[in-house]
């Protein structure tokens, strides 16, 4: 396999050729004149030793602004001499207490994530593509299905993420009243960006049309029926008049939680992750299957901790969790099933790599178990099996909680993954 000193020696071989002449530098613009302070008195500035602080009466007027402070706002906000907080003020919605104190902790898990997932970074260049531009470009290299499923997987993934960053930062996070989630919720954001630089540098390093693949969402009707569906579940948190507060919103913010932690994150990556791991396994592609299992370990984290909020929230406020939530809530993990059960047949119109529709369907059932079981809920497919046991390896399911504790030596070197 090739490495990554090796991909930079071919990046030294472009650097050696003769270099362009330099294009001859741009006649000097005429810089305006310098103010003369004697000129303008109102613009006359301080003189510290041999520098000039300070123009004019800024500096005045910088000062007064900060003797009229304790008539501002920023005061009231800071509640200056009320009580400490105590871990009991703190909740998960609605909370009243102070959110910029992160301690004390109540939500040991949510800072235990945190710290996790900060143990886990990676990059995506670190990752060495050479062996998938190779086999990309080569006329043979590929079946037209594998090509289809990476073209697929990249489109559908290269906006995924981007919706996914976009309801954390513009819905979820005021929503959500508690400073250790927020701290994650932070790290889940900077690995969303991550992500969908992942996909770019995967576009980019295959000299893919960026076009096709970034308007896939839009384009593609498989593609574009999830992408519609987690996007219909943001738009209401989305409005800036949006507050939780009121059972009918505390469950309108329930709904986003499902849709994206346990649906988008749950169930719509994992037929593209479980196709692009499996090309991986048979030595294909093994770039990009490796950019897609640190960016899975990433997901699995992320719909760990979703699971753990909605969980919260549930114990926190039992009121909102009605035999009717229950049922629609069953209803929406089943459309994200069915969505892409109709994805897994798109891009499979035959078996390939192993797999097919119909096997892609049995694991999307036990995966929809899975998600009805983490939330509490009644499974829909009893006795629905994993057939692809492999996947197991990559993200342990019935692990989950403990995933990173029994792999985190083996991650933290990054970029030597084997695929054995
Ligand atoms: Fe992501
Ligand atoms: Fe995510």
């Amino acid at each position: 396999m090739l490495n990554w000193d090796e991909f930079h020696e071919d990046d030294s071989a472009v650097a050696d050729q003769p270099a362009k002449a330099a294009p001859a530098p741009a006649a000097a613009k005429p810089q305006p004149e310098a103010p003369q302070d004697d000129a303008h008195p109102a613009a006359v500035a301080e003189r510290h030793g041999s520098y000039q602080v300070a123009e004019g009466d800024r500096l005045a007027r910088a000062r007064k602004s900060l003797e009229e402070l304790d008539v501002a706002a920023g005061l009231e906000e800071l509640e200056m001499g009320a009580a400490r907080i105590e871990v009991d003020d703190k909740q998960m919605i609605n909370a009243r207490a102070d959110l910029n104190q992160l301690v004390p902790f109540k939500y040991e898990w949510a800072w235990q994530k945190y710290l996790d997932g900060s143990a886990n970074h990676w990059m995506p260049q670190e990752v060495n593509m050479n062996a998938d531009i190779a086999l990309w470009k080569s006329q043979d290299g590929l079946t037209a299905d594998e090509r289809r499923i990476v073209e697929r997987s990249l489109g559908y993934f290269s906006t995924a993420d981007s919706l996914v960053a976009n309801n954390l930062v513009l819905a979820l996070y005021r929503l959500i009243t508690n400073p250790e989630c927020r701290q994650y919720l932070l790290r889940q954001a900077f690995e969303e960006a991550i992500h969908t630089h992942a996909y770019q540098y995967c576009v980019e390093s295959l000299s893919m049309d960026e076009g096709a693949v970034f308007n896939m969402y839009r384009e593609v009707p498989s593609v574009a029926a999830k992408s519609a569906w987690s996007l219909k579940h943001t738009q209401s948190l989305a409005r800036p008049d949006f507050q939780t507060g009121t059972p009918e919103t505390d469950q309108e913010l329930l709904r986003n939680l499902v849709a994206f932690y346990c649906v988008t994150e749950g169930i719509f990556f994992y037929c593209g992750f479980s196709q692009i791991l499996s090309m991986g396994r048979r030595n294909k592609m093994t770039g990009v299957a490796e950019q897609f299992q640190y960016i899975l370990r990433d997901e699995s984290m992320h719909l760990n901790f979703g699971v753990d909020m909605i969980n919260q929230i549930k114990i926190e406020n039992p009121h909102l969790w009605t035999p009717e939530f229950q049922d629609e809530v069953t209803q929406m993990i089943l459309e994200g099933t069915e969505l892409e059960i109709a994805y897994a047949r798109d891009t499979m119109p035959r078996g390939v790599l192993g797999m097919n529709a119909a096997i892609m369907e049995e694991y999307l059932h036990f995966i929809c178990t899975r998600r009805l079981a983490q939330i509490g809920l009644k499974e829909q497919f009893p006795g629905a099996q994993n057939p692809f046991p492999w996947m197991i390896e990559i993200i342990d399911l019935r692990k989950e909680k403990n995933f990173f504790e029994t792999r985190v030596t083996e991650y933290q070197v990054g970029g030597a993954l084997s695929w054995d």
